[in-house]
């Protein structure tokens, strides 16, 4: 039996991993733009191609190699129909359709789709078209927010469509000219209230019907420590033993998941189809209550790597339940373990980062994973650091503070012009997310 796997990060070295352990001894197929050194270990068939989003290729290796079913782990396939595809020709995907992915690809729609079927976890937002009174519209929008906006534009912008006022944004005069720009490119930009909480990710693999809730995390967008510096692709994560994050309550995890359990049913009735994948809920803890920050229709990078070495599940199984829409009858197991997850990226990153420099492994501490993100290789068989995050640590342990210890021990041990955020996942950092927490609570 073969399993295809699209992508090449380090989300997909863990997908590949535990597709791997499974006692089925499944024939991973991976389809990769770059080649991942992990994860062409683990594969049987490895096809490096131009571009993800290629489906000629995509058709071609897919009747080839004829996959039982297929799992995709970034947007862009998803986007331009890759899932459609591969059911046409009968292969089983842990991934929407097109259609449903505008659940992660416009802004506008999950907004408008939460309202109409009145599903709590909004923020105050309004949607604007591109027309002569739009300017004015958005400021006096802006004003009756007193200024505290959020500028998202309405398509896929790999992390640059959003902007936050006192964070991206000055003030209304340079939020209205970004929403203006995203007017320009995209015709629609939604603006919304500025929500101030801890936030969280929330995994949910569903088949369309029963979801099976993923440990909850913590990912860390900011470069730099103490969240200063700017956004990048997320440079870190941290999940307790329990599957949650010390500063969350159960009634929290329980409205994240009616949030998700009404927004399945409504966007299956919406775009007539049946959602198959991993639904991400990126949901903020506010004074008020959880609202939804946005949903992404895969897993989340880093927070893939928080939840798929420690699944017990044989994860062959949970993919043959998520595509035959068999879920209900297969309990999700996780070990009971702390993780953290670091990630060494190439100094400079995200704006200019070193690419070409060679990275040293010197060994591991015992309990330390290591997945590769976007390395090169050279002739020698050298590491080399790309343009994006290079290694990814985890640690994995029954508390937070010695799976932090097993992270950080392992990063130290990537010699090269790296940096990484020595505070996620350290007991200091986490004591700030509960103070903060406790003081919007009262
Ligand atoms: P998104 O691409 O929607 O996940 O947004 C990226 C980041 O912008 C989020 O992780 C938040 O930190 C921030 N953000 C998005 N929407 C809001 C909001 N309404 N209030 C405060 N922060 C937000
Ligand atoms: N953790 C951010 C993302 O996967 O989009």
């Amino acid at each position: 039996m073969k399993v295809l796997l699209i992508g090449n990060g380090a989300r997909e070295h863990a997908l590949g991993e535990a597709i791997c352990r499974s006692p089925q001894k499944p024939e991973l197929v991976v389809l990769a733009d770059k080649i991942n050194p992990g994860l062409q270990k683990l594969a049987a068939v490895y096809e490096k191609v131009d571009s993800l989003a290629d489906l000629e290729k995509l058709k071609e290796v897919a009747e080839r190699e004829k996959p039982e079913f297929a799992i995709i782990g970034p947007e862009a396939p998803l986007a331009v129909g890759a899932t459609d595809l591969l059911e046409s020709l009968n292969i089983g995907c842990l991934a929407p359709r097109k259609n449903s992915t505008r659940l992660e690809s416009s802004k506008s729609f999950t907004r408008d789709l939460l309202q109409k079927h009145n599903i709590p976890g909004n923020p105050e937002f309004s949607v604007f078209v591109q027309n002569p009174e739009a300017a004015k519209a958005i400021r006096l929008f802006m004003e009756s927010l007193d200024g505290q906006f959020v500028v998202k534009a309405d398509g896929l912008k790999s992390g640059k469509g959003v902007k936050v006022v006192g964070d991206h944004l000055a003030g209304i005069e340079d939020g209205l000219h970004f929403a203006l720009k995203c007017l320009e490119e995209d015709g629609r930009v939604v603006i919304e209230e500025k929500l101030i909480g801890e936030e969280f990710s929330a995994m949910f693999l569903t088949d369309g019907k029963t979801l099976a809730a993923l440990p909850v995390s913590q990912d860390h967008k900011r470069a730099f420590e103490d969240d200063k510096g700017p956004n990048t692709g997320g440079m870190g994560s941290y999940s307790d033993e329990n599957g949650s994050l010390p500063f969350l309550r159960p009634e929290d995890l329980a409205a994240a998941r009616e949030i998700t359990e009404k927004v399945l049913v409504a966007l299956n009735s919406e775009t007539g189809e049946t959602f198959r994948g991993v639904m991400y809920g990126g949901f903020i803890a506010t004074k008020n209550g959880i609202r939804l920050i946005e949903y992404n229709a895969r897993f989340g990078d880093p927070e893939a790597l928080n939840v798929l070495p420690i699944l017990k599940t044989d994860f062959v199984e949970v993919i043959r339940a998520v595509t035959t829409g068999k879920l209900r009858s297969l309990p999700l197991e996780f070990e009971k373990k702390a993780t953290v997850v670091k990630y060494a990226v190439p100094e400079g990153y995200p704006s200019n980062p070193v690419v070409g420099t060679e990275i040293k492994l010197l060994g591991m501490p015992e309990g330390c994973r290591i997945y590769f993100a976007a390395v090169d290789i050279d002739d020698e068989g050298r590491i080399l650091t790309g343009t994006s995050r290079a290694l990814a640590f985890v640690g994995i342990a029954d508390s937070l503070e010695a799976a932090e210890r097993i992270a950080e021990a392992g990063i130290q041990k990537a010699e090269g012009k790296l940096f990484h955020r020595r505070d996620i996942g350290t007991p200091m950092l986490i004591e700030k997310r509960m103070r903060h927490m406790n003081s919007l609570r009262g």
